[in-house]
């Protein structure tokens, strides 16, 4: 278990960097970029929807594309009308016209599949292909993502489109990615229609090996006389009077993440197929599209790409989009990603739509790079007059060029185009984690399902809270899947993992039996993979390498406090434990579990295994971390506050990137040059606020 430690704490406004050192084995992995076609820069720019503005814009466009820097658009991503007016009848001439326009800038397409908005005609057509909701409700038009995924109508249409494209434009030189539908999910999750139904059963029948008797017992059928005696009389879990049997939902959950899969392999297969050598990809929402398990969904695509809008109402809202960024980095196994969609100021769909400060895009985008992603990419190029997105910013805003945004935008695209030209290197490094923190949106699903034992429990809250205090720490994380490789970690956080397989189980208890340091939260390994609950004392799939027995959950009343010694402020949950091998750390001082366990620890194998049972304050929770690290021989980074510091390296190069978004100017320590300016650092690092600094490690 080799791992570049952080050092211990040096100076308030100070951090010492280790040496980099990549994780076991991850130092001699050849990277190749992003692997685009023909691309192979950072790549820079944003979604492009010329069909919105008259071909003289189209001139103007590419001219300010060129002078921003930009090298890769997003083109035709909601224009299947515009291809396809009619039925079967095609107009490609204004996007050859386009194509060829960007190629003779030097400037690559990301080529949409327009396949997340079917025709008007095409529901005239076929209104069967309509999705219906759980209330059975048909939803209309004049949206997006309002199709059957499993309409057999739709997937012909979308067939025959797809071929088209990738027919006409397979080859064509300015063609570096395809980019297949969008954010699948986003909209539409699920489709409740007799054709999706007839599809669940199908998928349920694959699932369940055409044994009946197991489906029924998978989802405890008993439980409320649900027996099923034939395949067909099996529905999805339309709207009831009451809550639907859990592992049906969870069943219909796994099936609607699939079934959305699907229809992106078909498509993916047909571009494969007909347009060799260019990699495909579909855009994720990771860690904000709960519909869709991206596990799944991302040993599919060539380049996993994401999308990512800022909370822009939280203060501290550049953790949320670190967290979203290493989580993409996971879905990437590590590899570099693209960040295909953010903002360069506001967006037009929060209840306020704070316009980013100045500095601010440029600190999103560079903490995005910092984390992995080869390519930074915006929603959307030249901001639209009309529709439903007109108050959204752009990288041309509605205001022109003589604007911040404007400015911005090709100052940073000036700076990312230095960096490609001086440091072709970086795009072939991995990020250097510290610790890894498990993610899975199976448990997400079912442990968010009704009548648990309090609507308190919240998956997202668990991670982000346990993330935020890491990112605090200075401590970069990696997510990983809960049957993923965990050897090379130091410590392994396990936030409200509720649905823990067997599989899981055996990973998390080998994981410390060799010497790891494992930090479990509360309501984890209660059920198996169907929503069935371990037999005996909770929480089953855990209690052996955690050493306890849950008796009873103690969740707490809206508001009630509590207190875990020494006096550590808690809420949401309690739980009675008696220990069978851990050791008590901390204790209830009061509250429903006043006196009993609240935080254990039990040394099993060669390592050790912690368990919070509540939720405590940011605080409690800082002072709980600090313990466990101490096991793992970890050592918070003690960077000045708002302060993030992630190291990129491999083959031999090391580059720290380091974003002040504080208001004060810090400095850190470390010793490189700057590739922006050239500067050389002999010790100290300067970050004015609001700054990032990149610098090549020596
Ligand atoms: C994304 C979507 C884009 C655009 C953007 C606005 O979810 O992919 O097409 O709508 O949001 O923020």
């Amino acid at each position: 278990m080799s791992q570049a430690r952080p050092t211990s704490p040096d100076t308030s406004s100070t951090w010492e960097v280790p040496p980099g050192a990549p994780p076991e084995g991850q130092g001699a992995v050849v990277l190749t970029g992003l692997g685009l076609r023909g691309l192979t820069s950072i790549a820079y720019g944003g979604d492009y929807n010329p069909e919105q503005w008259p071909p003289q814009v189209w001139e103007e466009d590419v001219e300010l594309m060129r002078q921003a820097g930009v090298n890769l658009v997003s083109l035709g991503i909601f224009s299947w009308v515009l291809l396809e007016p009619s039925e079967g009848r095609f107009t490609f001439d204004w996007l050859d016209r386009i194509m060829d326009m960007l190629h003779k800038a030097g400037i690559f397409v990301d080529l949409g599949t327009p396949t997340a908005v079917p025709p008007a005609w095409f529901f005239r057509a076929y209104p069967q292909a309509r999705p219906v909701d759980r209330e059975g409700h048909v939803l209309g038009g004049g949206y997006r993502q309002t199709f059957c995924p499993s309409s057999p109508e739709y997937a012909a249409a979308a067939t025959r489109i797809t071929e088209q494209l990738a027919r006409r434009y397979g080859d064509h030189p300015a063609l570096a990615l395809w980019h297949v539908h969008n954010e699948y999910g986003q909209a539409l999750a699920s489709c409740y229609c007799p054709v999706s139904a007839a599809a669940f059963r199908r998928w349920l029948r694959a699932r369940y090996a055409d044994d009946l008797a197991a489906l029924n017992e998978a989802w405890g059928t008993t439980f409320w006389g649900q027996c099923y005696s034939d395949w067909e009389e099996i529905e999805p879990p339309r709207l009831t009077p009451h809550v639907v049997n859990p592992s049906q939902q969870l069943d219909f959950m796994r099936f609607s993440s699939d079934e959305l899969l699907k229809c992106f392999q078909a498509e993916r297969d047909i571009l494969h197929a007909l347009s060799p050598g260019v990699p495909v990809t579909t855009n994720f929402q990771i860690a904000n599209c709960k519909g869709l398990d991206y596990w799944r969904w991302a040993s599919e695509v060539d380049v996993v790409s994401n999308d990512h809008y800022l909370q822009a109402e939280r203060a501290d809202n550049y953790i949320e989009l670190a967290m979203c960024a290493d989580l993409t980095r996971g879905a990437a196994g590590g590899r570099p990603w693209l960040l295909m969609e953010h903002s360069t100021s506001a967006v037009n769909w929060q209840p306020r739509n704070i316009a980013k400060r100045p500095r601010e895009m440029r600190r999103n985008s560079l903490a995005h790079l910092a984390r992995g992603a080869n390519g930074v990419m915006f929603f959307q190029w030249r901001a639209s007059r009309f529709g439903a997105e007109k108050f959204h910013s752009a990288m041309v805003p509605h205001g022109g060029t003589e604007t911040r945004i404007w400015r911005e935008v090709t100052e940073l695209g000036a700076d990312l185009a230095t960096l490609s030209a001086k440091e072709p290197e970086l795009l072939n490094t991995q990020v250097l984690a510290d610790i890894a923190m498990v993610w899975d949106w199976e448990s997400w699903w079912a442990l968010e399902l009704p009548w648990r034992p309090s609507v308190d429990l919240n998956y997202r809250e668990r991670v982000e809270a346990y993330y935020t205090r890491l990112w605090h720490h200075g401590l970069t994380v990696d997510f990983v899947q809960p049957t993923g490789d965990l050897t090379r970690y130091p410590l392994v956080v396990v936030p409200s993992l509720y649905l823990t397989t067997q599989e899981a189980a055996a990973n998390l208890t080998s994981y410390v039996d060799n010497g790891g340091t494992l930090l479990v939260s509360y309501f984890s390994g209660i059920v198996d993979e169907h929503d069935t609950i371990y037999p005996g004392s909770h929480p089953g799939a855990l209690r052996e390498v955690l050493g306890l027995k849950v008796e009873e959950f103690l969740p707490l009343r809206a508001g009630e406090q509590i207190t875990v010694e020494p006096d550590i402020q808690a809420d949401v949950w309690a739980e009675h434990i008696v220990p069978t091998g851990a050791e008590v750390v901390l204790r209830y001082l009061d509250g429903p579990a006043a006196g009993g366990p609240a935080v254990t620890r039990h040394r099993f194998g060669r390592g050790q295994a912690w368990y919070v049972s509540t939720r405590p304050d940011s605080a409690g929770l800082d002072s709980i971390l600090r313990r466990v690290y101490a096991d793992a021989g970890l050592a918070p980074r003690e960077l000045p506050p708002n302060v993030e510091v992630v190291r990129r390296t491999g083959n031999g190069v090391s580059y720290l990137i380091a974003i002040n978004h504080s208001d004060q100017d810090v400095t850190v320590l470390a010793r490189g040059v700057e590739p922006l300016t050239g500067i050389r650092r002999d010790g100290t690092l300067p970050i004015p606020a609001g700054e990032v600094r990149i610098l090549r490690e020596e």
